[in-house]
């Protein structure tokens, strides 16, 4: 009999190993799992890596009262399959046993065997003794919200009335809401279309173009994907080129563009023959800007290159509106992303924050007098949003900052911060800055 020679389990073990250890983001480690399986196996070993990752504060505290001492960094896949198996057990309805079993198969295959007694053991022990293992894990913080602890005190210092609220929320995996395309058709057209090809979809609550589905599904099966009807996009994110209102004539500029999420929207908002500069300082994500401008048929000046560096890039010739899609904690956006509760430190907000207000500086300097400048990011922590806008608002007597839409968020400085799951969107901060034309 032929033996396997990997599994779903064993694979997902080897993509969160790195993750847990806070080296790699799932982006980078879930390509290999998913080549080494068949495709009828992706779903389920996307589920097992996102679902551990999102509970996985909580499985942990779990697991350390079930090990008698900890395991070295060397074993960290064997970590990752104990993790795997404790969700199996908790959260999925995987009966125990299978979990068990399986677990100590993906250790067999992990190349570990002396180590399937003590995964069986420890599974076992968890199996019978659930109840009161996650009563005791939940006594801590971590536990409690499944998120590390220094995430935790951060929000609740920025958000005291909130943060209970938004660690739920980021425990909840996000909808696959998607962007009609305002050029090809009409947001009710489109929802008749899916519904004809049996795909359940509703209007978002806003903005007018966002549409949540009830499940997510292969975007090459969306009615009009290819053709560049439709794209995926979270509705706090698709704000962006609707407070960003652009004028015949403009000269734009989308300051970190890719992967293009925002840059296609501008354009399809924008008057004809806009002139759109999309630059970015990493090639390989601007090669993504470029297939999906490709997909909706829409053209951009695409310029690989470092905003804080313009005499490398820029003709001097100034932009009537920027959009800085600042790089950030993505603490809003956890719901889709929990490998950030690994990845990220407390130590990276403040040298994100300073990386921002220099990248602000150096956007604002390419602004035309009477322009626009649109500051957005997918965090929700003070220090990356409402502390650099207010920061720069001192410093620069030109600027000013002005009115958005009172229904977006809520008002925080001198912009408006959405928390992650407030009508269903992912956290995102927006301020919109005007130079004056003097
Ligand atoms: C939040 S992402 C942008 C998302 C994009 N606006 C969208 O909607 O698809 C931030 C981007 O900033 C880029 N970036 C970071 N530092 C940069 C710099 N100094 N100059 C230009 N781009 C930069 C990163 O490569 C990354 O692609």
């Amino acid at each position: 009999m032929n033996r396997p020679r990997t599994s779903v389990r064993a694979e997902a073990a080897r993509a969160l190993a790195p993750v847990l250890q806070g080296q790699a983001s799932l982006n980078t480690t879930l390509p290999a799992a998913l080549a080494a399986l068949p495709s009828r196996d992706h779903g389920l070993l996307q589920a097992l890596c996102y679902g551990t990752l999102r509970h996985g504060p909580r499985l942990q505290s779990v697991l350390e009262q079930l090990l008698k001492r900890p395991l070295p960094a060397s074993e960290a896949p064997v970590h990752a399959a104990l993790l795997l198996g404790i969700y199996q057990i908790n959260e999925m309805r995987v009966p125990d046993h299978a979990a068990v079993t399986e677990t100590v198969q993906a250790v067999r295959l992990l190349g570990r065997p002396r180590l399937t007694g003590m995964v069986n053991g420890v599974l076992r022990n968890f199996s019978r003794d659930s109840k009161t293992l996650l009563n005791r894990a939940t006594q801590d913080p971590a536990g409690e919200h499944a998120h590390p602890r220094w995430l935790i005190e951060s929000l609740q210092q920025d958000w005291p009335q909130e943060y209970t609220q938004i660690l739920a929320a980021n425990n909840q995996p996000g909808p696959m809401t998607l962007r009609i395309n305002g050029r090809r058709t009409t947001r009710e057209a489109w929802l008749t279309r899916a519904r004809e090809a049996g795909i359940e979809a509703t209007p978002a609550q806003s903005p007018d173009m966002a549409v949540k589905l009830a499940s997510a599904m292969d975007v090459n099966a969306l009615p009009g994907f290819t053709e560049g009807e439709v794209s995926v996009q979270d509705a706090a994110a698709q704000w962006a080129a609707l407070l960003l209102v652009v004028e015949p004539g403009m000269r734009v500029l989308d300051a970190c563009a890719a992967p293009g999420g925002k840059t296609g929207h501008l354009l399809e908002r924008a008057p004809d023959g806009t002139e759109v500069l999309a630059l970015d300082a990493d090639a390989a994500r601007l090669a993504r800007v470029e297939d999906n401008l490709q997909r909706l048929g829409l053209p951009a000046q695409l310029t690989c290159g470092d905003l804080a560096q313009p005499q490398d890039w820029w003709d001097d010739r100034p932009f009537d509106r920027i959009l800085l899609d600042a790089p950030c904690s993505g603490t809003g956006v956890i719901r889709r992303h929990p490998d950030i509760k690994y990845l990220r430190r407390a130590s990276d907000i403040p040298a994100l924050a300073a990386r921002q207000a220099e990248l602000l500086a150096a956007a604002w300097s390419l602004l035309a007098p009477g322009g626009q400048l649109l500051y957005a990011t997918c965090s929700i922590f003070h220090a990356e949003n409402r502390e650099i806008i207010e920061a720069f608002l001192a410093e620069h007597s030109e600027a000013s900052s002005l009115t958005l839409p009172e229904t977006l968020g809520q008002a925080c400085g001198p912009g408006r911060q959405i928390l992650p799951g407030e009508q269903d969107m992912d956290g995102f901060f927006y301020a919109l800055l005007r130079r004056s034309s003097a």
